[in-house]
């Protein structure tokens, strides 16, 4: 990939979007190419086509999609099929026919079963049962995966990537608490307990459940990094985390240090608590070179400092 070489973000304004446009740009990348969903819808194949007549991408982050947790997950599971699968579909048989370099897609730790064997590694996928709550997203995630081995084993190429991320934060967040993952949720619960000068903060589950994350910076890295060794990569999927996973009681500690309000934190332990630990093995992927670098105090302030800046007190 040159720094003139042409790069289509989709997805560009949203968590990992806006890294990689920010890296990128940082790197001295200048023929990038980005599209609101407004300008561009991506579920349209019609839109698609015209998009890839008109600017014929070299490169492709495909970072759009529909995100979310627990409860938009189990309130809208049609729609985290039918829009992930279309989204993927168009971008990929387009990328195929106009014979884009690489394609970055990304899949994601919920398509590995939900009693795994922790460390999650990549030999696992697909072994067992999947978590109930995103069942749609993770079925229109496996899709994702196996469509990048089909495109390159049927025509001979690597030109598709697939990278599991585990849950990434970061700046641009989602912090709307229906859609939020549970990181962006605990900051925005500590700073409104924090703005209110509440004693308690009520959250979700018993707290024991182990997450790993990474920073959003760290995968848009990893993204570059693995366009650029696209010929060592196999035609497989590759993890990438942080090594480190939090219970959610930590990770609310963590939390409220960074914010610098303490509050007692109250269990509704009659909410699902998810799978109850989510470790990537990473090392096929660190093994090539690669190495997260932002340590997750470090994240968590970037993090909690840009969300003061946009949403104030
Ligand atoms: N967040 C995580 O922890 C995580 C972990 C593993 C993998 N991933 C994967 O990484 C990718 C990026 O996730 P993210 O967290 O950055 O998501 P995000 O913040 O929700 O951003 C999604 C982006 O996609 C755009 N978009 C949605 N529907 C679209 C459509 N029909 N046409 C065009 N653009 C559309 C959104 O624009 P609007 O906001 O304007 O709709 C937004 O820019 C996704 O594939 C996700 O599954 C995420």
């Amino acid at each position: 990939m040159y720094k003139d070489s042409k790069i289509y973000i989709a997805g560009h304004t949203g968590l990992l979007g806006s890294a990689i446009l920010k890296v990128l740009k940082e790197d001295k990348y200048t023929n990038i190419v980005v599209r609101t969903h407004k300008e561009l819808d991506l579920t349209n194949i019609s839109q698609v086509e015209t998009f890839f007549e008109k600017e014929k991408p070299e490169y492709i982050f495909l970072c759009a999609g529909k995100v979310g947790g627990i409860i938009a997950n189990k309130s809208f599971p049609a729609d985290f099929l039918h829009i992930n699968l279309a989204i993927q579909d168009n971008i990929f048989e387009l990328a195929n026919r106009y014979e884009v370099k690489n394609v970055v897609f990304y899949g994601s730790s919920c398509t590995y079963p939900k009693l795994c064997e922790q460390p999650m590694k990549e030999e696992y996928w697909l072994t067992g049962e999947l978590e109930q709550t995103s069942l749609a997203y993770a079925s229109a995630k496996i899709s994702g995966i196996v469509a990048c081995k089909s495109y390159n084993s049927q025509y001979n190429t690597n030109r598709f990537i697939a990278l599991i991320p585990n849950s990434i934060y970061g700046i641009n967040d989602n912090f709307d608490l229906e859609n939020s993952h549970v990181l962006s949720a605990l900051i925005k619960r500590f700073d409104d307990a924090k703005n209110n000068n509440l004693d308690k903060v009520t959250l979700w589950g018993s707290g024991t459940p182990r997450r790993e994350f990474i920073f959003s910076e760290d995968i848009a890295k990893a993204s570059i990094f693995a366009i650029k060794n696209s010929d060592k990569l196999k035609n497989r999927h590759y993890n990438i985390g942080s090594g480190v996973d939090y219970s959610i009681k930590e990770l609310a500690e963590c939390i409220s240090k960074v914010i610098g309000y303490k509050a007692k934190i109250e269990w509704d332990t009659s909410k699902p608590d998810g799978t109850p630990k989510k470790l990537l093995g990473s090392s096929k992927f660190l093994n090539l070179g690669w190495n997260p670098k932002v340590e997750f105090m470090d994240g968590l302030n970037i993090t909690y400092n840009w969300y003061k800046e946009k949403y104030g007190k």
